[in-house]
């Protein structure tokens, strides 16, 4: 049986947030926020960085209390006070940092629950059965022994879905689901929130990806620092209206000037071959260059050997043949702190475990990275002024070195890590990902700091799951696939299609 949604019928909204206002010290996170979420309906929240979306769901699932207004589900008010009340009222949420215990089986992952609700009742026969009901309902197949850890990403979401699945939620919140997604798992992911919405359920869905919404929602709330500035029906509505929305004026995208590269190389890349976590041969046979001034974009699908690419570059991952050369020097064995002695940095695909300490100030994640002497020696002070001076510059707000990294919203975190990183000047960048999750102001400033970096010299190596992006900054064009290089095209010369064709190994 189908269910449609019932916009302004007869049935109470799946959910009202009726006047939510929440602060954190001085940060007015939701300011009276009110807004009804039909039931069955696909429901997109969307907002600059920091403007209060996940502090709203964090509110919705318990995890904060919100300093004024009330909750109301099918009509009703509830007190959810924690986790466990949220997912008894039917509420699971897939985060925007998943909340899995890696070292343990999907299984142990489902029995537990985690965020504080309750262990599955029936144990695992229980589980076992409706993970088989699941899986015929929807397309939604897992091993249950297999370890969290050794997963792709795509199944670990699949799994925190499958937490909400199992203890029968009926709304869904998924905050960010395919920032981490390659295309075809986003594409499988939204087929199933299809099916899910089919069947009744509820979904409100976090994204910066205005195209998203335009495809799978049926209304979308913006949010604009804390406060709700308006829900739209989808078809009433478009992706420049809703980028205006969101941050009060209309976004310009840099373009890419026509510059000449240098002539030589500053990074020669020849036959590497590298071997994933696992053991198994992850690039094979890998030969690029990238000049001074110049951009080389590395498309490709996820999981193709891209990382452990930038692992090795980096001095983070030992080649097992093949040699990597810095101008004349030989840097195929240096260590991270060589490398930065050299003028080469390092911004990882997962930033937010690998390069913030989460307790810590902003101030002191500052730090991290800088060269010894910069780290011993200079004072607080100094620090405390250039932390403050770089989070002014990448608009990282609130813009308070004092505040600890972890308090950041999601995207202003990405933005310190790269402003930390790029404010290094570097003579080679090597960076995964950089607009993973920020919204598209910030996508903006991000790519014009990038092709700054080109225009003063800088070799810039971009590894992007994004092909709009590898197409605007990129000189030339590496498409990885299966650990090879299956395809190299100079800008200008090709498109997402043919590019798409290389990346799928059909061309
Ligand atoms: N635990 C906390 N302590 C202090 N401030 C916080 C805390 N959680 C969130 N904030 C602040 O509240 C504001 C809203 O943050 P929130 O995480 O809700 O933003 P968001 O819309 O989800 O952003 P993003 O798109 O970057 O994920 C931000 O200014 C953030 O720094
Ligand atoms: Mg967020």
């Amino acid at each position: 049986m189908r269910v449609h949604s019932d916009p302004g019928g007869t049935s109470p909204p799946a959910i009202v947030f009726d006047h939510i206002d929440k602060r954190f010290g001085a940060v007015h996170a939701n300011r009276s926020i009110h807004l009804a979420i039909a039931r069955g309906d696909i429901h997109a929240l969307v907002g600059e960085n920091g403007a209060g979306k996940s502090t709203l769901m964090s509110i919705l699932f318990g995890f904060y209390q919100a300093d004024s207004g009330r909750i109301l589900i099918d009509g009703q008010e509830s007190k959810i006070t924690s986790p466990s009340d949220a997912i008894a009222s039917g509420i699971g949420m897939v985060h925007q940092h998943f909340m899995l215990v890696e070292p343990m089986s999907v299984a142990d992952n489902l029995m537990l629950g985690h965020e504080g609700g309750f262990a599955l009742a029936g144990g695992r026969k229980a589980l076992l059965a409706k993970l088989d009901a699941l899986a015929r309902d929807y397309d939604l197949t897992i091993e249950p022994d297999a370890i969290v850890s050794d997963l792709p990403v795509g199944l670990q979401q699949r799994v925190e879905l499958l937490k909400s699945l199992v203890r029968d939620a009926d709304i869904l919140v998924l905050d960010e689901p395919t920032a981490v997604l390659t295309p075809g798992e986003a594409d499988r992911l939204f087929a199933l929130l299809r099916d899910l919405k089919a069947r009744g359920k509820t979904i409100i869905l976090i994204t910066h990806k205005l195209r998203e919404v335009m495809e799978i929602a049926d209304r979308v709330s913006v949010l604009r620092q804390g406060a709700c500035v308006g829900t739209y029906p989808i078809v009433d509505t478009n992706e420049a209206a809703l980028a205006e929305a969101m941050i009060g004026r209309r976004v310009h995208m840099p373009e890419r000037a026509d510059t000449l590269a240098d002539d030589e190389p500053l990074l020669t890349v020849e036959a590497l071959c590298v071997r994933d976590a696992r053991g198994g041969m992850a690039v094979k046979d890998v030969s690029l260059m990238v000049r001074p001034g110049e951009i080389l974009g590395i498309a490709g699908v996820a999981g193709n050997g891209q990382t452990e690419l930038l692992e090795a570059l980096a001095g983070l991952r030992a080649a097992t043949s093949g040699s990597i050369r810095f101008k004349n020097s030989d840097i195929s064995h240096a260590t991270p702190a060589d490398l930065h002695a050299l003028g080469i940095r390092h911004i990882p695909e997962d930033r937010l475990r690998y390069a913030l300490a989460y307790p810590f100030a902003v101030w002191e994640n500052c730090l991290i990275g800088a060269d010894d002497e910069q780290g011993s020696l200079i004072a607080r002070q100094t620090v405390m002024g250039d932390a403050a001076r770089l989070m002014q510059a990448y608009d990282v707000r609130p813009a308070d070195p004092l505040l600890r990294a972890g308090a950041l919203s999601g995207g202003n975190q990405q933005k310190l890590v790269l402003g930390r990183e790029i404010e290094q000047r570097p003579r080679l960048l090597l960076v995964g990902q950089p607009t993973r999750g920020v919204d598209i102001g910030a996508i903006a400033f991000i790519h014009r700091r990038l092709l700054d970096l080109r225009a003063q010299g800088v070799a810039i190596l971009l590894v992007s799951v994004e092909l709009d992006e590898i197409l605007r900054l990129s000189d030339r064009i590496l498409v990885m696939q299966e650990g090879r290089i299956a395809g190299e095209r100079r800008a200008g010369e090709t498109d997402e299609r043919d590019l798409g064709l290389l990346m799928a190994g059909i061309a």
